[in-house]
C-alpha cells in the first residue's frame, strides 16, 4: 500500500515504529522539512518538501501528522498530491470542514485523536468520518490504524473534543496518580526504584484484572470489604475525587475550545 506521512515528529515516529513491523506491506514516503528522522527509518523514503514527493507516487492513504498551527499554510500545498488518498488527520482541534477547505474540497477525510499508548499498539483512537464516509474507506482506515490500537468510531464530530480529556489526556491522570503514590511509598522508607516498581506492578495488575469484565464497581467491591481498610480510604476519596475530576476535565475542555479551528 502506498502511504504518505506528512510530518515526522513525536507522532509520526511512533506511527513509523508501528508500520516498521509490517514494512513489506507498505511503500511509505515521508515529508519532513528537517529530515531529522530519516536515518531512523531506512525502510521509508524521506523528502524535505512536498515538491520532492516522487512523480507518480499516488498514495492510497495520507496521514497528517504535523501541527494544527502549521496546517493553514502547509496543507493547501499538498492538495494535488492527495487526490487519490484517504486522508487521515491526527491534528488536534482541527475540524473536518477546516481541513476540507485547506485542501480545496476533499471528499475522503477522517479525523483521529489517539493517545500515548499508540507507541505500543494500545491507543484508544477516537475516530470520526463524515456522514458520506464509505464502508470501503472505513475498512481501509481500520487496516492501517488497527495496529496502533482500538478505533472508536464517533458519530458526531464534537464528541472527539468532548472525549479528548478522557481518552487522550487520561494516561496523564493515571501517571500523576502513580507518581503521587510513588512519593508516598518513598516517604515510608522504600528506595526509589523499588517504590516505582511497587506502584507500577500494583497498577498493572489492577488494569489487567478489569479486562474480562470492565465492571469497575464490582472490582472496587472485590477489594473493599465492608468496614475494612480499603473502605476507610475510599470513604475519603470518592466524594472529592469525582468533583475534582469533573473540574479537571472541564478545564481541559475549555482549553480545547480555544484551539479548535
Ligand atoms: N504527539 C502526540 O502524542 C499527539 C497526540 C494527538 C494528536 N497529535 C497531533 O499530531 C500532530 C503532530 O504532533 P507531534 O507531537 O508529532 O508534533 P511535532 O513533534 O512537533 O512534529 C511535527 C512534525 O511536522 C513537521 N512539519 C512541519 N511543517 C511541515 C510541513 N509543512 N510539511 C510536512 N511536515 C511538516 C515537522 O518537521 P521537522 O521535524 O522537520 O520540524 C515535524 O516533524 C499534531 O497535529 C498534533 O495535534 C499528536
Amino acid at each position: 500500500m502506498k502511504l504518505l506521512l506528512i510530518g515526522c515528529g513525536n507522532l509520526g515516529r511512533s506511527l513509523l515504529q508501528i508500520f516498521e513491523k509490517r514494512k513489506e506491506e507498505y511503500e511509505i514516503v515521508v515529508v519532513q522539512p528537517s529530515l531529522s528522522a530519516r536515518d531512523l527509518f531506512p525502510f521509508a523514503h524521506f523528502v524535505d518538501h512536498v515538491s520532492r514527493i516522487p512523480q507518480g507516487f499516488n498514495p492510497e492513504v495520507a496521514i497528517l501528522a504535523f501541527k494544527p498551527q502549521q496546517m493553514k499554510d502547509g496543507l493547501p500545498r499538498y492538495a494535488s498530491s492527495l487526490k487519490s488518498a484517504l486522508v487521515i488527520s491526527f491534528a488536534a482541534g482541527m475540524l473536518v470542514k477546516t481541513l476540507d477547505s485547506y485542501l480545496g474540497g476533499h471528499p475522503r477525510l477522517l479525523r483521529v485523536m489517539p493517545n500515548v499508548a499508540l507507541k505500543i499498539g494500545k491507543s484508544v483512537n477516537l475516530t470520526y468520518g463524515p456522514k458520506n464516509f464509505s464502508e470501503a474507506d472505513r475498512l481501509l482506515a481500520e487496516k492501517v490504524l488497527n495496529p496502533t490500537g482500538a478505533l472508536i468510531w464517533i458519530e458526531k464530530e464534537e464528541l472527539i473534543e468532548a472525549l479528548t480529556p478522557i481518552s487522550a489526556c487520561g494516561p496523564a491522570y493515571f501517571f500523576l496518580l502513580a507518581e503521587i503514590m510513588t512519593q508516598f511509598t518513598m516517604e515510608l522508607g522504600l528506595e526509589e526504584k523499588l517504590a516505582r516498581s511497587l506502584v507500577q506492578e500494583t497498577f498493572l495488575g489492577s488494569a489487567l484484572l478489569t479486562v474480562p469484565t470492565h465492571d469497575f464497581k464490582k472490582m472496587i467491591s472485590s477489594v473493599a470489604s465492608k468496614g475494612g481498610v480499603t473502605e476507610a480510604a475510599l470513604t475519603v476519596l470518592q466524594p472529592k475525587l469525582s468533583d475534582l475530576m469533573r473540574t479537571a476535565v472541564n478545564a481541559a475542555l475549555e482549553k480545547l475550545k480555544k484551539i479548535e479551528q
